[in-house]
């Protein structure tokens, strides 16, 4: 759903309905074309995937680089193949800093029968 500028993703999880933006907390991919597994959501960019019932990465992106809590994850290769070389320099340093952040989520509620889905107005 697009409402102006803001992309939200409505997912039925295994523990219920959420809405968060339709952003990957990495990268800012559309988290609509990946694939959910009860709370888990799977970004196609890099392969990070993350739990909306607590937020957190449950697997780091290929790139590696910063979780919500600042701690560094090195780059990684699906299983098979050979591992990307992370040739030094600024984009090296970039991928290194780049930080997954925390979901921002909307509050959801059903009445009768209908989901409800409480979007900020611009400027809030
Ligand atoms: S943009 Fe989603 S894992 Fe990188």
């Amino acid at each position: 759903m697009t409402f102006g500028d803001l992309d939200v993703l409505l997912a039925h999880t295994s523990l219920g309905i959420v809405a968060v933006d339709d952003r990957c907390p990495h990268m800012s991919a559309p988290l609509s074309l990946g694939e959910l597994e009860g709370c888990v959501v799977a970004c196609p960019l890099h392969m990070g995937r993350f739990d909306l019932a607590s937020g957190d990465p449950v697997q780091m992106p290929t790139t590696g680089g910063l979780d919500p809590e600042g701690n560094y994850h090195p780059t990684w290769s699906p299983a098979g193949r050979d591992p990307k070389p992370d040739v030094p320099g600024r984009k090296a340093e970039a991928r290194r800093l780049t930080r997954v952040r925390r979901f921002r989520y909307y509050p959801v509620r059903i009445a009768d029968g209908v989901i409800e889905v409480a979007i900020p107005l611009a400027g809030d």
